[in-house]
């Protein structure tokens, strides 16, 4: 594997042979070391049922091998060719209205076909044979964004092999009964057949079975993974095996139980265009990378050199900004910064999307970027290795995500992944780095943190209630946000008052909740403001929280909104409302201030992103990452890497400008 990873997706099917010798060209004069080749490439190397035809790619592997670009070679199953879908119409993607989609797209298949899953694995085990020794493949690349459109099939294949992840479950019909509460509403099942994937229904449909569907389609879509991977281990030894998450964008795949599955967690990203702070919603698609990394480097598998094509409006990257996303990815843990793709198609769905090499070749700003940015990598290939810890985590997990989204809660505007990113954001805002890590934690992990926050975290394991209590006793500080510890995996209510499994470390009990109208506010006695949610909160008795902040208006008014709640050594926060942005910063900085947590450096914050990566070797490095306008000035002292100066106490960035310093004290990388 290359130090730093610098490339993109090739997809040489779209290209003659000359392009291809072109391409191993401009790879060389970018200093590209690695591409995921072959992720769509299925009718290329298999044009027809068990005719394949590996003539295109022997020569592709064998010209980027002699260029000195080495494979991440992909398993083709995110795309079934035609042939496919005619020989196999059952594997189909069904979609929730009983509708069989066509082919013509990608990922048009069902995850539960036992066809798929073995067509999938004859080509991954035609491929690992044919190249699984080959100098050149260094890593493969399993599909591509598994689950991504197509994680919830509704065809009888799908049902079936429902059916049977349920009784493995809840192991018989009782157990099903009283987990999914089917006494309410009539819903008792008195045979295994009667039970049904949640699909389109007259009113709500059973929460529970909403929530067990969805573990069971992530299961699913795992599966398809595994099946190949284990092909890819068998004929291709030591090298690892990986497919690219969207941590942070997408909801449906539980990769906080995957990241142990993959041998390398990588991870693709793409800016929210309309937003103009977009580089925070990066920052926390790169912390739950490495969240689910476990703290180990990671690898940005995919982002954009400038615009894409798949939103409503999709604004281009600004000079400068992609080498700061390529850089705030690695700041972050990620070992290189990879592109889709590494040529801009000239026909098909993203033609307009962009590239490393843009259709107007050497002469574009695109190109001298990318140029840029591989001289960049190889200047600071030493940081490759070295991991990122902060002091504050941040607990997420995809049950969450489902299951307070799911409808048929006090307020549709309380969403799980925009109060998790706020409350990031919040943290980013002060220069700190706060690790995004899965709720499925031990205390001993939260231990090295000394701030854990906990945004509106609805289900609530008793795991997980034992291990934030034995942190807080253990000196921890932590900070609730609303409709937290409510309901169990089941999502039935925890037993008593609200706030059920939280309600002895918090010391409160919540009477009531008090959503607004749309669009209302409200505001705090203590000046803070906030929208969309209040509650009705009394303090548990004389050991229970006392109160920092009183409602002033709105639906709880004069009712306590900020609690706080001394629990043996340590202090546990809850927060009744949804704040403001800039509320929701000052109760952040405050909660930091309180936990003992600096910036990493003076001088980050306010749009100056500041991350430390340290080696085991005692090496450290700062990246300083300048998102404003303006030059600014962050107090630091070493060597800085791309301009190689020595820093003594104050490093100037310029407006949009990156810097990466070697501190001084750590060895020197010779
Ligand atoms: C990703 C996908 C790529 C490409 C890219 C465009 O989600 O993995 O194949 O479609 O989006 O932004």
């Amino acid at each position: 594997m290359p130090r730093l990873a610098f490339g993109g997706d090739y997809n040489p099917d779209q290209w003659d042979r000359d392009v291809w010798r072109e391409d191993i060209r401009l790879m060389q004069r970018a200093g590209v070391n690695l591409v995921s080749l072959g992720i769509f490439s299925w009718s290329w190397i298999e044009p027809d049922q068990d005719r394949f035809d590996f003539s295109g790619m022997d020569e592709v592997i064998a010209l980027l091998h002699e260029g000195g670009v080495s494979v991440d070679l992909a398993t083709p199953s995110a795309s079934p060719p035609p042939w496919f879908s005619e020989e196999y119409p059952d594997a189909q993607f069904v979609d929730h209205l009983g509708r069989s989609l066509g082919h013509g797209s990608r990922q048009g298949f069902c995850p539960s076909s036992p066809d798929y899953r073995r067509r999938a694995g004859v080509v991954a085990d035609r491929l690992a044979r044919r190249y699984g020794e080959h100098p050149a493949v260094v890593m493969w690349h399993v599909g591509n964004e598994i689950g991504g459109y197509n994680t919830h099939c509704h065809c009888p294949t799908s049902a079936e092999a429902f059916r049977s992840w349920l009784r493995a479950r809840h192991g018989d019909l009782d157990g099903l009964n009283r987990a999914w509460g089917t006494a309410f509403w009539s819903q008792r099942y008195s045979a295994w057949s009667q039970v049904r994937i949640p699909g389109a229904t007259p009113g709500r449909t059973n929460p529970a079975q909403q929530l067990d569907y969805y573990r069971f389609a992530s299961d699913e879509v795992l599966a398809c993974y595994r099946t190949e991977r284990d092909i890819l281990h068998l004929h291709s030894p030591g090298r690892p095996v990986t497919t690219n998450f969207m941590a942070g964008s997408f909801k449906w795949a539980d990769y906080c139980a995957w990241g142990t599955e993959v041998d390398l967690v990588t991870n693709d990203h793409y800016l929210v265009a309309s937003d103009p702070e977009a580089h925070t919603g990066l920052a926390f698609s790169a912390d739950l990378s490495r969240g689910i990394a476990a703290g180990r480097p990671w690898l940005l598998m995919e982002h954009s050199t400038s615009a894409v094509q798949w939103q409503p409006r999709n604004t281009a990257k600004r000079p400068g900004e992609m080498l700061r996303n390529s850089l705030a990815h690695i700041a972050r843990g990620s070992d290189g910064a990879c592109f889709f793709q590494w040529r801009q198609s000239d026909s098909g769905v993203e033609k307009w999307h962009s590239a490393m090499v843009p259709q107007g070749g050497e002469s574009t700003r695109i190109w001298q970027e990318v140029v840029r940015l591989g001289a960049v990598l190889r200047r600071i290939g030493e940081v490759a290795g070295s991991t990122v810890t902060g002091e504050v985590a941040m607990l997420w997990d995809y049950e969450n995500y489902w299951a307070l989204e799911m409808g048929g809660r006090p307020s549709v505007d309380l969403e799980y992944a925009t109060e998790a990113e706020a409350w990031h954001r919040a943290v980013w805002q002060q220069g700190v780095v706060c690790d995004v890590i899965p709720s499925d934690v031990s205390a001993d992990v939260l231990s090295r943190y000394r701030l854990v926050l906990l945004p509106s975290h609805y289900l609530a394991t008793p795991g997980t209630v034992r291990a934030l209590t034995a942190y807080v006793h253990g000196g921890g500080h932590l900070l609730v946000g609303p409709f937290s510890g409510l309901v169990d995996r089941d999502d039935r209510l925890h037993p008593g008052p609200h706030p059920g499994a939280l309600r002895d470390l918090l010391g409160l009990t919540v009477d009531e909740f008090l959503p607004l109208r749309e669009g209302a506010a409200l505001t705090l006695d203590s000046g803070l403001t906030g929208r969309i949610w209040a509650e009705a909160v009394h303090p548990d008795g004389t050991d229970g929280a006392v109160v920092d902040a009183r409602f002033a208006d709105g639906p709880a008014a004069g009712g306590p909104a900020l609690l706080r709640h001394s629990a043996g050594a340590g202090l546990a926060r809850y927060a009744a409302t949804r704040f403001d942005d800039s509320s929701l910063r000052a109760l952040i900085a405050g909660a930091l201030d309180e936990a003992g947590v600096g910036s990493t450096a003076p001088g980050a914050g306010d749009g100056v992103e500041v991350v430390r990566r340290t080696a085991e070797d005692g090496r450290s490095w700062l990246f300083v990452l300048n998102h404003t306008d303006d030059t600014v000035e962050v107090a630091c002292g070493g060597v800085e890497l791309l301009s190689n100066t020595t820093i003594t106490g104050r490093l100037t960035v310029g407006a949009g400008d990156v810097a990466v310093v070697r501190e001084s004290g750590s060895p020197d990388a010779g």
